[in-house]
């Protein structure tokens, strides 16, 4: 498909891609390995009603994860084939887009937005509805790809070519983040967020290739140029005026 087809990020295109989910060889197998390195960065749950929203949830990844872990894992996505299979995963599954969660504000300990904020026309309204869905203190894992050249020479032009690369047309590049406006905005929301670099490990891709490897390591990287993570915490909100304390507090005899 032309890197300019209008038929690009077309979320009709996951209808065609249910089996693809969980298929740890198949057209999302980097999901799976994404998946895997989100959960490297997740604190095991506090408590048994601890909550894990998973943005854009697709088929449900996150699932053995989040279980693993010992959150609640509620997933939130538009495609309803995608969301028939995660919640066969144990996913509680919400039909609503990421824009407007009908979830209630401060409902989860983790938010996870995971190769979701490429495929909106609005990536801030995105990181808006996870930061108002997170407890002060709540967790915050993202990925996507960056809004550069080099990204759509690599996630785009060649990696459609590859096989076992993503599904042909399921990026739009028109669409990749920002990243500096990404940060801006994690700022303004209360988010305190940091971007690194990623990468599959080259010696997993190859015994992956040869079938020796279900899952390949993602390494960080200082370039965030091509596919980044994003780790953050929402911060806790400043004091009224009234209570500030400036300096140690004192205790008057
Ligand atoms: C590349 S998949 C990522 C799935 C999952 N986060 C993962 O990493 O395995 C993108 C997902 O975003 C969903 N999606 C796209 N736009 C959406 C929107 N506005 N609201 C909710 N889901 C959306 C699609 O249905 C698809 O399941």
């Amino acid at each position: 498909m032309r890197i300019d087809d209008p038929r690009r990020n077309d979320l009709a295109q996951y209808d065609g891609l249910t089996d693809e989910w969980w298929q740890a060889s198949g057209g999302f197998a980097m999901l799976h390995w994404l998946a895997a390195y989100r959960a490297g960065h997740i604190p095991p749950a506090a408590g048994p009603g601890a909550v894990l929203v998973d943005l854009a949830c697709g088929g449900g990844l996150m699932a053995p994860h989040a279980a693993r872990l010992g959150y609640r894992h509620v997933g939130v996505d538009l495609t309803a084939s995608g969301l028939d299979v995660a919640a066969r995963h144990g996913v509680l599954a919400v039909r609503a887009s990421v824009l407007a969660v009908p979830l209630r504000d401060g409902c989860a300990d983790v938010v996870v937005a995971g190769e979701i904020l490429e495929h909106v026309e609005d990536d801030v309204a995105v990181l808006a509805e996870a930061a108002r869905l997170l407890r002060p203190g709540g967790t915050l894992v993202v990925d996507a790809i960056a809004a550069t050249r080099l990204a759509e020479v690599v996630a785009v032009r060649i990696a459609e070519r590859v096989p076992g690369g993503p599904p042909p047309g399921i990026h739009d590049p028109r669409l990749f983040v920002d990243r500096r406006r990404l940060l801006a905005a994690a700022d303004r929301l209360g988010l305190d967020l940091r971007l690194v670099g990623l990468r599959p490990s080259v010696r997993d891709v190859l015994a992956w290739r040869r079938g020796r490897r279900d899952v390949v390591r993602m390494r960080e990287l200082p370039t965030t140029a091509v596919l980044f993570a994003g780790h953050g915490r929402k911060r806790d909100p400043a004091p009224p005026p009234g209570e500030r304390t400036i300096g140690p507090a004192r205790t008057v005899g």
